[in-house]
C-alpha cells in the first residue's frame, strides 16, 4: 500500500521541517504537538518560509496555497488512525520516545510504518516497543530539512526488506537523497559530527579560545558554513547533550565523554538558538 497520509509527531524545528517537505510534496499531513503553542508557532513558521520562497520566487503563490491545504494541526495523536506512516521528532529521550511508539502501535492501522528522526538513539529499542518492529525505520533528516538533502535511512535489526524500500522510496519523493545505515550509537552522521562540536566546546572550556575564535578557525579554515558552536546552538544544545550521552553510553569509550561546559549550559537553560541563549545570545 502507497504512501498517501503522514502525521509527523513533535511541531519543533525539525518535525515543522518534515512536515513542511512532506506537504510540499504532496502528501496529506497532520502535524501533532501535545503543546498547542508549539504547534502553533511550527505551522506559523511553516507558513513564513513558504511565504519567503514565494517572495524568492522559487514557488508560486498556488503552490503555497496548495501546500497549506494539505497541512492540518493536531494535539490528538489518536488522529493518526487513518495514516500510511508516522514520522516521530519529539525530544532524544528514549523513554519519551517509547512511550509515544507503543501508544501509535494501538492507535494506527496495520499496515502504517512508524519511522522516527531520532539522531542517535537504538531503532532496535524503539521499535520494540511496539508488536510490529519490522515496520519501524530511522528517518533521519538534517537540519533545516527544507535545505539540506540527506536523509539517513536506519535499519533495525527486525526492519523488512519492504519498510525500507517504502521509506527509500518516500525520501526520493521529497528530492531527498537517502543513505542506508545500520543501528548503532549516533549511526554515522552523529557519530561523526558530535565528537567534533563536543571537542569544541572543550576546547573553549580549557581556554584555549574563545567560541568566535573557535568558530573563525573552523569556517575560514576548513571551509565549513558554520562554525560548531554555532552549529551547536542551532541544533540545540540538550540535543547535542542527549547525543553525546548515547555515544558514551553506547560505546562505553571515554573518548565519548559529553564536556562538562555543555552539561552545565543545559542544565541552565541555555539550549542554544531555541532558548535565546548558548554559546552566543539571540535576540
Ligand atoms: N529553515 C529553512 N530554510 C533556511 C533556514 C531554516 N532554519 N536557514 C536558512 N535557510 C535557507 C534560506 O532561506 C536560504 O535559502 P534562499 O537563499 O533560497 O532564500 C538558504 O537556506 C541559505 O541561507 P542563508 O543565505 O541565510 O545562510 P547560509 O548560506 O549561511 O546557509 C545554512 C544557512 C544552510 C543553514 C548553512 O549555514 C549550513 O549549511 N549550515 C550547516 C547546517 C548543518 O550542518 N546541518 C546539519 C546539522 S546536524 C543534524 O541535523 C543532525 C542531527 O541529528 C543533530
Ligand atoms: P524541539 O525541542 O525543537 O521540538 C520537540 C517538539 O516535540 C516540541 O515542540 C515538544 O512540544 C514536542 N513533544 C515532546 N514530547 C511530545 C510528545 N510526547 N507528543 C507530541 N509532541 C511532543 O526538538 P528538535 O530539535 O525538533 O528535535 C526533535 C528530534 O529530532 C529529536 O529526536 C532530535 O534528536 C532529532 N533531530 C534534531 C536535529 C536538530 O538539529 N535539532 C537534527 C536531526 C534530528
Amino acid at each position: 500500500m502507497g504512501i498517501k497520509k503522514v502525521m509527523v509527531i513533535g511541531a519543533g524545528q525539525m518535525g515543522s521541517g518534515i512536515a513542511q517537505v512532506c506537504a510540499q510534496s504532496g502528501y496529506e499531513v497532520l502535524l501533532n504537538d501535545m503543546n498547542e503553542e508549539a504547534l502553533n508557532k511550527g505551522l506559523k513558521n511553516i507558513e513564513k518560509l513558504l511565504t519567503r520562497a514565494v517572495d524568492k520566487e522559487r514557488i508560486t503563490s498556488e503552490d503555497k496555497e496548495n501546500t497549506l491545504s494539505r497541512l492540518t494541526g493536531s494535539t490528538d495523536l489518536s488522529d493518526a488512525s487513518d495514516c500510511d506512516l508516522v514520522i516521530e521528532a519529539v525530544v532524544e529521550n528514549m523513554d519519551v520516545k517509547t512511550d509515544v511508539f507503543r501508544k501509535l502501535d494501538e492507535i494506527t492501522p496495520a499496515h502504517a510504518i512508524l519511522a522516527s528522526n531520532t539522531s542517535s538513539l537504538p531503532i532496535t529499542e524503539i521499535a520494540a516497543a511496539t508488536n510490529r518492529p519490522e515496520q519501524v525505520i530511522g528517518m533521519h533528516f538534517m537540519n533545516p530539512v527544507p535545505v539540506m538533502k540527506l536523509v539517513e535511512i536506519i535499519r533495525g535489526l527486525q526492519t523488512s526488506d519492504q519498510t525500507y524500500e517504502s521509506i527509500k522510496e518516500m525520501t526520493n519523493q521529497l528530492s531527498k537523497t537517502p543513505v542506508e545505515v545500520n543501528d548503532y550509537p549516533g549511526f554515522v552522521s552523529n557519530r561523526i559530527l558530535m565528537p567534533m562540536i563536543n571537542e569544541a566546546i572543550y576546547t573553549v572550556y580549557e581556554g584555549v579560545a574563545t567560541p568566535e575564535d573557535v568558530d573563525t578557525v573552523m569556517k575560514l579554515g576548513m571551509n565549513h558554513p558554520m562554525g560548531p558552536l554555532t552549529l551547536a546552538d542551532f541544533i540545540g544544545l540538550d540535543t547535542c547533550l542527549y547525543i553525546m550521552e548515547v555515544l558514551y553510553e553506547g560505546f562505553g569509550d571515554s573518548k565519548y565523554r559529553p564536556c562538562p561546559l555543555l552539561r552545565k549550559y543545559v542544565k541552565a537553560g541555555w539550549l542554544g538558538k531555541k532558548s535565546g541563549r548558548g554559546f552566543y545570545v539571540y535576540e
